[in-house]
Formats: C-alpha cells, sequence, structure tokens
C-alpha cells in the first residue's frame, strides 16, 4: 500500500491509526485512495492490542424508554464518531447494581472511556475512573462525584417554566417534581417553588407531588392532582415523558389542554413537538452537552485531542432554553 501511494508505511500507518504527526490533506488523500483501491480493512482487533486503545466508549444510561436518553445517545454517538470512535450502549434501567456490573463489563472490554448517568444520587458503585478508565458523568451529577462532569442547570429550567405560567396569570400550579433523591430533580423542583415564592403564591396554594420521570409516573401524579376539588389550572413537569402522561391524564378527566388546565415539559425531546397539542417546554442543549462529555473524556486519553492531561475535575454547566408551544394559555377559570 505503502508503495501504490508513494509514501512511507510509517506514513500509512499515521494515518490508518490517526497517529500525532500530521499529514498533509494531499498525502491523506493519496494513502485513503491507496487503501480504496487495495480494498484494505484494518484488524481492529490487532491494532488495539498494538495501540492499547480500542476506539469504543461505553455509555450507560439508565432508561432506554426515556426520549431524553435517546436523544441524548445519538449526539454522543455523533460526537464519538467525528473523533474515530463508536460507542457502546447499555441501560441501567435506574438499577445501581445494574450500573456497577455494566461498569465492571465495559471496564473488561477495554473501552477507552465510559459517559455515565448515574442511577443513584451516590453515583452507584462509580467513581471518576474505573481502573485508569476515565469516566464523565452527564446529565445528573451526585454532589458526592469529583470528576469531570456535564449538566443543564436545572434551577434556571425550573423557574423558566414557572415564570411562563404566571406570566399567563395562573396562580394554581400544580409542581410534579421527579424523585428527590436525584440532584438534577431537586434543582428543577427548587428552582420551581422558588419562582413560585418569589410570585408571593403561598406555599399552602401550591399542589405538587413526586413521581418517576416516566409516562405513568407523570400520569398518575397529574391524575391526582387534577382530581382534586380545587384543582390547579396549570402544570409544571419535571420532564417531557412526565408531561406527555399528564397530557393523558387531563384527556382522561375530559381536561381541554390548554384551556382548562395548561402543561409545561422540561427536555424538550422531538416528540414534543408532535404531541396534540404540541408541548410547551424546557429545552436541554443535547449537541453542546453530547459534545463537551466527548471532549473532557478524550482529553483524558487520546492523544489527538487532549493538549495537557488535566489533573483537577472539570464541570460544564449549560444554560437551558425555552419553547412555547401548544400547551400552554392562559387560565379561563
Ligand atoms: O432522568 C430523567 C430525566 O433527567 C430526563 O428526562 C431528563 O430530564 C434528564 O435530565
Amino acid at each position: 500500500m505503502a508503495r501504490l501511494a508513494g509514501v512511507s508505511s510509517a506514513t500509512v500507518s499515521y494515518v490508518v491509526n490517526r497517529g500525532p504527526r500530521a499529514v498533509s490533506p494531499e498525502t491523506h488523500q493519496r494513502v485513503v485512495a491507496a487503501i480504496q483501491q487495495l480494498g484494505y480493512h484494518p484488524d481492529a482487533i490487532a491494532r488495539s492490542l498494538r495501540t492499547r486503545h480500542t476506539h469504543v466508549i461505553g455509555l450507560i444510561i439508565p432508561d432506554n424508554t426515556n426520549a431524553f436518553f435517546a436523544e441524548l445517545a445519538r449526539h454522543l454517538e455523533e460526537a464519538a464518531q467525528m473523533h474515530g470512535y463508536s460507542l457502546l450502549l447499555c441501560n441501567s434501567r435506574e438499577d445501581v447494581e445494574r450500573e456497577g456490573i455494566l461498569l465492571a463489563s465495559l471496564r473488561d472490554r477495554r473501552v477507552d472511556g465510559v459517559v455515565l448517568v448515574p442511577s443513584d444520587v451516590h453515583g452507584g458503585s462509580a467513581s471518576a475512573e474505573l481502573d485508569g478508565i476515565p469516566i464523565v458523568a452527564l446529565d445528573r451529577v451526585p454532589p458526592s462525584w469529583e470528576g469531570d462532569a456535564v449538566r443543564a442547570d436545572g434551577r434556571a429550567g425550573g423557574v423558566l417554566a414557572a415564570n411562563h405560567l404566571l406570566e399567563l396569570g395562573h396562580r394554581r400550579i400544580g409542581v410534579i417534581h421527579g424523585p428527590l433523591r436525584l440532584a438534577h430533580a431537586r434543582e428543577r423542583q427548587e428552582g420551581s417553588l422558588d419562582a413560585l415564592r418569589a410570585a408571593r403564591i403561598p406555599a399552602s396554594d401550591l399542589v405538587h407531588g413526586e413521581a418517576p420521570f416516566t409516562y405513568e409516573g407523570g400520569q398518575r401524579a397529574a391524575h391526582d392532582l387534577l382530581s382534586r376539588d380545587i384543582r390547579p389550572t396549570a402544570l409544571c413537569c419535571a420532564n417531557d415523558a412526565m408531561a406527555i402522561g399528564a397530557l393523558s391524564a387531563a384527556h382522561a378527566l375530559s381536561l381541554r389542554v390548554p384551556q382548562d388546565v395548561s402543561i409545561v415539559g422540561f427536555d424538550d425531546v422531538p416528540v414534543a413537538a408532535y404531541t396534540v397539542p404540541s408541548l410547551t417546554t424546557v429545552t436541554q442543549p443535547y449537541t453542546a452537552m453530547a459534545a463537551a462529555a466527548m471532549e473532557l473524556l478524550l482529553g483524558r486519553t487520546d492523544r489527538n485531542v487532549r493538549q495537557d492531561v488535566p489533573t483537577v475535575a472539570r464541570v460544564r454547566v449549560f444554560p437551558v432554553g425555552f419553547v412555547i408551544r401548544g400547551t400552554t394559555a392562559s387560565p379561563t377559570v
């Protein structure tokens, strides 16, 4: 191949293995053309034995049925591919024990790094590193976490959601929290409740409950709140799955959205634009968060990405946005 491309075998190796030495675009192109002409496929196993890198990143999410994580995984895979890596997706099913088993299995498969969405407030069995394999925490960052982390500003999101409903004139706002053992669920809760307090809505008037971050969790909590004698005119839900569950609860109780009850979500999953009516929600910056997680991780392990391996943990907190769609309007009662 080197002869066909008119370069040294070392140069071929630099191109094939994405080595540290830069080659000119023309040389790169000549090597790629020779690779194509000869139909060459590098042996990934032989290469990883030689380089001690598999170019595989493990991703552990807590719930593959939550569209937020599906979308996050899509963006992470794109970010990984941009750096020449593949993603190995695992689902911990919100189970700390299973998360530990998955981490051990990723270690045994010699992944180059792990992106972990912890299933537990304590980070489960995880620490910032697993036998030398770096781990970055994404989305949920346990208070005890000492490694690199990427998350969105949940508190600001809670404030945005509640303020939108207040500006529309709602005063009886039900807040459906996520599981409060999770730091990001608490942040969202605090944001919404602080905004309500700032608007001088007495705590006794607040109707709120805690529920799992699922369609069913949102449906049950919303059904409970909306069945009360004095029901809320609006619901602030801790994620989109819950908000979609709340839409179904309103429908079951023959309440019109948004005329009888307004609903706000959190995430802006792709389906949020297609519910009937479409969902007003807090938006999370998927692309930026995925790119940041991958850069923090590869910055510790990939000689092409890293400058100096950082000795301290880095935490990136991303701002959230807000999109007004069809599930919110001024109260009619
Ligand atoms: O854990 C579930 C929720 O946390 C997701 O829906 C998303 O909001 C994430 O941040």
